[in-house]
């Protein structure tokens, strides 16, 4: 019995899937893995979430939480979004996993014990304002090919060089927008794949199984050569390196990813061992196409450094879905986001068999709301639900729910054999689409014979024997797309098989069949358009508290002037420590000027510039007031010009610009001589602001 171990790419936790995610990976592989296990195939499909990386570092630190609180939650999301979508995951485990931590120890240990492991020092970004080493992506600056200004450290989106992170003009971190970067020199590791180039050739080369676009992308790295890569960072959410002087440093994520499907198989079976280190096991991964070269590049040359394990069978490359001739958007709210549809009455076959429409196994595919609607509508109830419906009712209602003996003429047999040859073909060569289009062809072929054969004028026995065999060997077939209505239809028939083994055989006779129900309900254009309101919407599950979007510091007033068109308002310069600021500023009834002159403010740096009778006011000061103005108090913070004003130390870094509505969601208030927001009080390094008021006056 051949042995399948079957892989998804591991999600990141930072964020939901859309229907672009379920279709470039899960669906298509769960399909594989259900028709695998149907046809008889020892079959282990895991999964899991990729928790670690810069990545996930930063999102925590922005909603201030840890990278584990982080991903605890992002675990338990897509581990529910797979289940309502009835991925059959055997198992679905986590990269942050101590089994994880262990192997991607084992096997680097074992990399380097086979001398594919080299150490060399290389410049690393590092930001002394959020106090972390940067991955070049977080680097922007000006690209020294085409002078972009916002060129990313590892490419340039303007024109497309990939860049030496070192070479980039004026660079800012993009975390935090300040300039304070600076490279430090580390030791780092890299796995040697230039010492590995020849043995991979050699293996991709002799491969039968790889489509010819995955296989044209591994050999495109090969061809221009490949170099040692870098598998270390300077991260705390990782996976420690084990070597002495290495204590600051973990693995590269995808280092440890890959080795995660290794994991989960491991935690799933003790035999795991028999799909990882046997050859005659076949070891599928189904990845979108950026995660082609590191499946057949990157893991595998890993796979053949360390000498122990099987090599992949099959990368299955998967293109991209486009959601109506766009991307798909979360900032855009352009697409449909899986944690939607758990709220929706829809069962997920409608979403599982659209999507198996327009899985994009050899180009970009597109998810239309008006193809959705009519495949839903003309395929799945006109086609396949309407044959299996009228057989099953007919039977019911007109045969007393007796499938009655009979015989299947030849030329009726050779047909059904010749589609379901062809669809067991097509499954076999992953082409999973094709075997769904055949599937319909076939179930066509048996409506056709039903209207053919008029069974309501002749109660033909072979008829009725025929249709129900058919409708038992396509919801056999169909399983692998709609499990929800496949298993509800064989036990509509009481049919005691589920397996391929005699799925050619027409073998229920005599059988009786209990009341069917109704598959699937057709789609009417208003329940199209509550869909597409309701599954589009983006969920914010973490969100930035409003206070920490404020770039506070404590500024110096230098000079102040009357506004020369309005009796209520001063002009004010402020020193802010990197420059000086011009704001307009509503005081003139409060202090004088020469009590403003030299005080110690808190200066908003990010407000968004606005004009106040023809001056540009750039910023804001921060005053406690009552709410008829009456009384007015600016805030003294203890501080030189530039230093931060903060209510907490975690604190997220704040964006570069906010609107003034932005400023006004900010809620903080006087309490004990003290500014209270968020459950924090304001302070600066100097310690915390005082101001000698009344509790209860709002700041702004
Ligand atoms: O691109 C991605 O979403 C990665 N998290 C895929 C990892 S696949 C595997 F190697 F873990
Ligand atoms: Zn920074």
């Amino acid at each position: 019995m051949t042995k399948r171990l079957i892989t998804a790419a591991l999600p990141y936790t930072n964020s939901v899937p859309h229907l672009g995610n379920i279709v470039g990976s899960h669906l298509p592989a769960d399909i594989f893995a259900r028709y695998s296990r149907l046809n008889g195939s020892q079959t282990i499909f895991v999964g899991g979430t990729d928790e670690h990386g810069t990545a996930t570092e930063i999102a925590a630190k922005q909603f201030n939480i840890t990278p584990k609180e982080l991903c605890d939650f992002f675990f338990k999301l897509h581990k529910q979004i797979y289940e309502w979508f009835d991925i059959s995951y055997d198992h679905f485990s986590r990269t942050s996993d101590k089994i994880n931590k262990e192997l991607t120890q084992d096997i680097f240990l074992q990399i380097q014990k086979n001398g594919y492991v080299k150490q060399q020092k290389i410049s690393v970004p590092y930001c002394t304002n959020d106090d972390l080493f940067l991955a070049d992506r977080f680097i922007v600056g000006t690209c020294p090919h085409c002078k972009y200004e916002k060129a990313k450290g590892d490419q340039c989106e303007s024109c497309g060089q990939l860049l030496d992170v070192k070479l980039l003009e004026n660079v800012k971190c993009a975390l935090c927008n300040q300039k304070k970067i600076t490279f430090v020199k580390k030791d780092h590791l890299f796995l040697c794949l230039d010492k590995l180039q020849k043995k991979l050739d050699s293996w991709i080369t002799k491969n039968k199984t790889w489509r010819p676009t995955v296989k044209a992308i591994a050999k495109s790295w090969l061809d221009k050569g490949l170099e040692p890569r870098d598998i270390t960072r300077e991260l705390a959410w990782g996976i420690p390196v084990p070597l002495e002087r290495f204590e600051e440093s973990v693995f590269y994520c995808w280092f440890d990813a890959p080795i995660g499907y290794i994991s989960s198989t491991k935690e799933h079976t003790k035999t795991w061992k028999t799909y990882w280190q046997t050859k005659d096991s076949q070891i599928y991964h189904f990845v979108g196409k950026d995660n082609i070269p590191f499946h057949t590049i990157f893991f595998p040359a890993m796979l053949l450094a360390d000498g122990r394990y099987t090599l992949p069978y099959n990368t299955v490359g998967l293109q991209y879905l486009n959601f109506e001739r766009k991307k798909f958007s979360k900032s855009q709210g352009h697409g449909v986001f899986c944690e939607n549809l758990l709220k929706t009455d829809l069962s997920s076959d409608y979403w599982r068999f659209y999507l198996s429409f327009v899985i994009p196994e050899t180009k970009d595919t597109e998810f239309l709301w008006n193809d959705f609607q009519s495949r839903i509508n003309s395929e799945l109830i006109g086609n396949f639900s309407n044959f299996v419906n009228r057989t099953l009712s007919f039977i019911y209602s007109k045969n007393k729910g007796i499938i009655p003996s009979g015989k299947i003429d030849t030329k009726t047999k050779a047909t059904v054999t010749r589609h379901v040859k062809k669809i067991l073909k097509y499954f076999e060569t992953v082409e999973l689409r094709l075997a769904l289009l055949e599937i319909l062809k076939l179930s066509d072929f048996g409506n056709r014979y039903f209207e053919q054969n008029k069974p309501w004028k002749t109660n033909d026995p072979n008829t009725l024997f025929v249709c129900a065999n058919l409708v038992k060997i396509l919801s056999l077939l169909i399983q692998p797309y709609i499990p929800k209505a496949s298993n509800e239809i064989l036990k509509t028939l009481q049919c005691p098989e589920n397996n391929y083994k005699k799925l050619l055989s027409f073998n229920l006779k005599n059988h009786s069949i209990k009341k069917p129900q109704l598959l699937f309900k057709k789609l009417e254009d208003e329940k199209l358009e509550s869909l597409k309101k309701d599954t589009s919407k983006v969920t914010e599950f973490f969100s930035v508290p409003a206070f920490d979007k404020l770039d506070l510091v404590v500024g110096k007033v230098k000079d102040v002037t009357n506004h020369p068109n309005a009796d209520k308002l001063y002009v004010l310069t402020v020193d802010i420590g990197t420059e000086e600021r011009v704001i307009v500023s509503g005081l003139r009834d409060h202090y004088t000027k020469d009590k403003l002159k030299g005080k110690s403010i808190a200066f908003l740096k990010n407000l968004e510039p606005a004009n106040f009778r023809g001056i540009k006011s750039n910023g804001m000061l921060l005053a406690a007031g009552n709410s008829d103005d009456s009384i007015v108090i600016v805030l003294e913070p203890n501080g030189k010009p530039g230093d931060k004003i903060i209510r907490d130390e975690n604190q997220s870094a704040p964006p570069k610009k906010i609107s003034y509505d932005e400023f006004k969601k900010v809620k903080m208030v006087t309490k004990d001589k003290k500014i209270l927001c968020e459950g924090n009080q304001l302070k600066t390094q100097k310690g915390i602001i005082t101001i000698n008021v009344e509790d209860g006056l709002e700041v702004s």
